[in-house]
């Protein structure tokens, strides 16, 4: 049977006191709403119809090259109402999967048994939780399921009762249209309840299974910044229990955050409070020490970057060594064995094999050959006030510490550059060449008296 999935992402989220629509806030670097449609499409669902009100074109146009169908819902008149919207999208012929935008962590494998929970009728998910306030309540009858009771019209009894109503649903396409034409708003909320199909559904002789999820997280939403940080810090547990179980050695699980995908190869090893964002992909025996920022990286085999390394954009070849403090900005490659040291930016750059720059330098929009040595306090002059220009620096030079390179400028192969010399014409091969002023000393030189 064909799968069509509704997810539900009209609300507001008023909790969240923010002017961002509710799906749109990001957890673990992507928008909540984000997980959601992956979970759909990794169920390989035929269509995915998204409900959204709040923030309408915000959360449009930040999904505009994905592949669902938009329902507005105007007005937010409940779950009920919400799927109502959507029900001119969806097959008579699929079983259909309703999702909340905003509940990011559940599992695949989890909505798949849920799937197959309700191939004879419909199903719904619960939990069992310590504090249930807010949720609605599963209440059994002779341990079926009978009804669910959102807490605002529960008896006291009802309250008590632990089991809850964990939203996410799946049911037969043919029975909805008239299951939600039956659903009325007279409770305490006036609103069009979801939760009434279960009734609907006994009342017709369609059996209602009930799936318990072990782990809360899977079903949690997210209703205030509070539920936000304890579901990032889920996700963030879920990613180190990942690299763990691949191999790698965090030196704290709790203390490292990846906000996109990261890749890692054989024994490596990460210390605490990195970050991780875009793609990043980490070679076998990489080593990143404590409080580094990688961002759309790629590092070879054996490189070492040291504290307080950001690194962004960029590639870094095998055997390098990077930082501390090092700052590799967008476009930058680095060649195997090469070292760049602490408070050097390098920008726009390529570095050939083991060239280095060990301390205090910038190097923009250059092009460095193999074996390079660039020396303390070098800068390549990219601008000239209107333009990036290129700094050509090709094999085995030398440059001397504290020199600035006025590019475009060409340093040919085997030059040294005497420490302290601006260099704005290009140098020939294999010499030494000196642009300083040339150093005096003044013989019978008294200094001056205070009077
Ligand atoms: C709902 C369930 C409750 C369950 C809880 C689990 C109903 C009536 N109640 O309650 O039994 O325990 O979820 O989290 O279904 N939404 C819309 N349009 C609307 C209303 C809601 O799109 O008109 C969306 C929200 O954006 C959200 C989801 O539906 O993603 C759930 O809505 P919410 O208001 O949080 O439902 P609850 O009252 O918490
Ligand atoms: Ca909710």
């Amino acid at each position: 049977m064909p799968l069509d999935v509704i997810v539900l992402a009209a609300g507001q989220g008023k909790r969240m006191r923010s002017a961002l629509p509710k799906v749109l806030h990001p957890l673990g670097g992507r928008p909540l709403l984000a997980y959601v449609l992956d979970t759909a499409h990794e169920l390989g669902a035929r269509k995915t119809v998204v409900v959204h009100g709040h923030g309408a074109e915000a959360v449009r146009s930040a999904f505009a090259n994905t592949d669902v169908h938009w329902v507005l819902q105007a007005e937010q008149l409940g779950t009920g109402h919400a799927v109502l919207q959507a029900l001119p999208h969806v097959g008579q012929d699929a079983q259909v999967l309703i999702l909340y935008g905003d509940a990011p962590l559940v599992r695949a494998a989890t909505l798949k048994q849920l799937l197959e929970a309700a191939s004879d009728g419909l199903a719904i998910t619960t939990a069992e939780l310590d504090d249930p306030r807010g949720y609605g309540r599963i209440v059994r009858k002779a341990g079926h399921v009978e009804r669910i009771v959102e807490e605002k019209d529960a008896s006291a009894a009802e309250r008590g009762i632990r089991e809850v109503n964990a939203g996410l649903m799946a049911l037969p396409g043919r029975r909805l249209a008239g299951w939600l034409a039956k659903i009325g708003n007279r409770n305490a909320q006036k609103e069009y309840y979801l939760t009434d199909v279960v009734t609907l559904a006994l009342r017709d002789g369609v059996p209602v299974n009930a799936m318990k999820v072990e782990d809360a997280m899977e079903v949690a939403g997210v209703n205030s910044k509070r539920e936000l940080a304890l579901l990032e810090r889920a996700l963030q547990r879920r990613h180190a229990e990942r690299l763990l179980e691949e191999g790698v050695s965090l030196a704290d699980p709790a203390r490292l955050d990846v906000r996109g995908t990261l890749q890692c190869g054989a024994d490596v090893a990460i210390d605490v409070n990195c970050v991780f964002e875009g793609r990043v992909s980490l070679g076998d025996r990489v080593r990143i020490a404590a409080n580094c920022v990688l961002r759309n990286v790629t590092i070879g085999a054996d490189t070492e970057v040291f504290p307080f390394s950001h690194l962004e954009d960029s590639e870094i070849g095998a055997r390098c060594r990077v930082g501390p403090y090092a700052r590799l900005r967008p476009g930058v490659s680095l060649a195997d064995e090469v070292h760049i040291g602490n408070f050097v930016e390098v920008k726009a750059s390529r570095l050939g094999h083991a060239s280095k720059a060990n301390h205090l330098s910038y190097i923009g929009d250059a092009e460095l050959g193999a074996r390079v040595n660039v020396g303390a306090g070098t800068i390549t002059c990219n601008y000239d006030g209107a333009a990036k220009q290129r700094t050509i620096i090709e094999d085995d030079c030398f440059i001397g510490s504290d020199t600035t390179l006025v590019a475009p400028v060409r340093v040919a192969k085997g030059s040294y550059i005497g420490a302290g010399s601006t260099i704005n014409k290009d140098t020939p091969a294999g010499q030494l060449t000196l642009a300083r002023a040339r150093q005096v000393s003044i013989s019978g030189w008294k200094p001056p008296k205070k009077s």
